[in-house]
């Protein structure tokens, strides 16, 4: 998705903006643009294609060919401050596009100005109404260069700016025509000293420095500059000065807020020596369920794990009376929500439904007061799940959200917040999220459990005693990697990729494929394993390699009938389970995962399969951080 910068102070606003655009480009982008007061005019720069792009276009130098790894990326930094000998000024917007409303071009690309150049903005998310706007504007005889919904936004400014004489109250009466979802950052010629900034349910925080304030959609734009932040609230409104921040509602009220400390450092939002987020992501699995793990676990005296916490925790007495949890997402989060649903079931003897959130809300569901609804989202920007979000409040219903975002959208509108510690997660495909979520969905079937009376004591510490093994097991994969990156480079050619399972492996199915085929773009498939000789079982060949994910030990039969069938049609075979033995001369490969009783086993089998599909995109050539049309946080519908 689209990402916003902005920068006021007493900097070269050029390459301050063209950097925070680099720790933005995790979010996927088409284009790049930058517009840059000078003290007389408005210079804008903008450009079809990547960052480099954009610094080639104003430097007019062009990165030589052949450059790789940190020469590249040297060279690449270097010519993004070298901007600042083009185009001077210390007031900036800049923003990376990713293409909704017309194609990828020089010209669709942000910043757009008003006809007469002195007003600058960007956005990110999707005006609804722009084409009824469009028409009425035109028929006022404003010409527009592009076909982006955004440019709507500022010739209304320009319009309300022209009637009123106050750059302020053009953008509040702007922002009441608006339909639907925005970031904005504006600048104008006539108010050298500010950035204007309003959101509606688009991610936007302010970053607060000496000096020098900052707009950005996440924190690692900003954090090499400060770790003081203002998340921006729903229909809040910042003035941005140089020396302060002012902020507003949209009745142009002001109002006070605190602002958040950002706790994680640039460390942690850089690839700290790993070649490519996703897989430092994979390894920071252990320490990303260790720090989600640890404030939740209650111990007696004698350091016994014995309950469980959740800081806010205001609905016990729900969960006691609940019939039925529902439980909404989307994709990776999805599968989370999938692997819940057995696992509340067996866990807590609850009735579960599980959605994807994009179909959830167009069905009319059936709902009831006494249901307990659960979003999980990584970003907690996601608009599908958010839409879930607010139509299960519509209809009354309690929501617990699961998310890694402080502040985040989802984070505000539910009516408990559990978050995932994992740290920021860069890469597209989401992995330590994803691990992080299924603890805090285990940790809250065994306290929904406890509440309910449908585990004992004992069975809750066996439980979470397990729990607190499952990090050391991680890293005891992630040292055998090798033989997975072995695997990998004999089998990246395969023409289809099947993962079976049963009950939780078939959830843990549905993750796998989705992770292969987002990086390496292999064709691949989940089905239940039960489900092949129902018609999946005619595409086996020899050019198939089918994964069969088997931890539940009462279902090792079923599944391994599964793998002769499939093997004896031609097809590869690997198994991912905690026991080899059970499956000799049923299968061409192994990972073995370390000993998990069933109930937990789905934290540590998808290991393996993150691994698989990092190194087969690594063979392929592709960057598995930078997956083609994907964008990582997905803020329309
Ligand atoms: O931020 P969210 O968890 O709400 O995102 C949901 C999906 O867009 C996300 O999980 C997506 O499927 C990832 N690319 C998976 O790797």
């Amino acid at each position: 998705m689209c990402g916003i910068v902005g920068y006021v102070g007493n900097k070269n606003a050029t390459s301050v903006l063209i950097r925070a655009l680099k720790k933005l480009e995790y979010r996927g982008y088409d284009s790049a643009g930058i517009a840059v007061y000078t003290g007389e005019e408005i210079v804008v720069q903008k450009v079809k294609g990547m960052l480099k792009n954009l610094s080639e276009r104003i430097t007019g130098e062009v990165i030589p060919e052949g450059l790789k790894g940190k020469e590249y990326t040297d060279y690449e930094n270097k010519l993004a401050l070298k901007t600042d000998d083009f185009i001077k000024g210390s007031l900036g917007i800049g923003h990376t596009r990713w293409a909704t409303h017309g194609e990828p071009s020089d010209l669709n690309s942000h910043p757009h100005t008003n006809m007469d150049g002195t007003i600058s903005i960007v956005h990110n998310g999707i005006i609804e109404n722009y084409a009824e706007l469009k028409a009425k504007l035109q028929a006022q005889g404003v010409v527009f260069k592009s076909q982006t919904d955004t440019e709507v936004v500022v010739h209304l400014l320009d319009q309300k700016y022209k009637a009123t004489g106050d750059i302020f109250k053009a953008v509040i009466e702007t922002l009441h025509v608006l339909e639907g979802s925005y970031a904005l950052g504006v600048i104008c010629k006539n108010y050298p000293d500010r950035i204007i900034a309003a959101r509606k349910e688009s991610p936007l925080i302010v970053g607060l420095g000496q000096g020098e304030n900052f707009i950005a959609s996440d924190v690692p734009a900003i954090l090499e500059h400060t770790r003081d932040v203002y998340y921006l609230g729903e229909r809040e409104l910042a003035v941005l000065y140089n020396d302060h921040v002012d902020l507003f509602n949209f009745e142009g009220e002001k109002i006070i807020k605190e602002p958040s400390h950002v706790e994680w450092d640039m460390d942690a939002a850089t690839k700290g020596g790993y070649e490519h987020f996703m897989i430092k992501e994979i390894h920071e699995q252990p320490k990303g369920l260790t720090d989600t793990m640890r404030p939740r676990i209650v111990k007696d005296d004698s350091g016994k794990p014995v309950d469980v916490f959740f800081e806010e925790n205001k609905m016990d007495d729900a969960w006691k009376t609940a019939d039925r949890v529902v439980i909404t997402a989307c994709g990776t989060a999805y599968h989370a929500g999938v692997v819940a649903k057995y696992a509340f079931e067996k866990i807590a003897r609850m009735k579960v439904d599980v959605d994807v959130a994009s179909e959830f809300r167009y069905r009319d569901p059936i709902l009831d007061k006494k249901d307990i609804f659960i979003v999980i989202s990584q970003s907690g920007e996601t608009a599908d799940t958010l839409s879930a979000l607010r139509l299960a409040k519509e209809n009354g219903l309690k929501v617990v959200a699961i998310t890694n975002c402080v502040g985040s959208t989802v984070s505000r509108e539910a009516d408990d917040v559990i978050y995932t510690l994992a740290g920021p997660e860069i890469a597209v495909a989401s992995t330590k999220a994803y691990t992080t979520q299924l603890l805090c969905l285990y940790l809250l079937a065994i306290k929904a459990g406890k509440l309910r009376g449908t585990v004992s004591e004992e069975e809750a510490t066996k439980l979470l005693t397990e729990l607190e093994g499952i990090p050391a097991k991680i890293q005891q994969i992630l040292d055998g990697k090798e033989v997975i990156q072995k695997f990998a480079s004999q089998q990246f050619n395969k023409d289809k990729i099947f993962y079976i399972g049963r009950q939780f492996d078939s959830a843990t199915s549905l993750e796998s494929a989705l992770k292969l085929k987002e990086v390496s773009y292999m064709h691949s498939e989940a089905f239940a394993a039960g489900e092949l000789k129902h018609g999946p079982i005619a595409l086996i060949d020899p050019q198939t390699l089918v994964v069969a994910i088997a931890s539940q030990p009462a279902l090792y039969d079923k599944i391994g009938s599964n793998m002769v069938e499939v093997k004896s049609r031609g097809a590869t075979v690997l198994v991912i389970t905690q026991d080899e033995k059970a499956f000799e001369g049923k299968t061409d490969e192994v990972f073995k995962i370390p000993e998990c009783s069933d109930t937990l086993a789905s934290i540590l089998t998808v290991i393996p399969a993150q691994l698989f599909a990092y190194y087969c995109a690594v063979q392929r050539g592709f960057d598995p951080d930078k997956p083609r049309n994907l964008a990582k946080s997905v803020t329309v519908e």
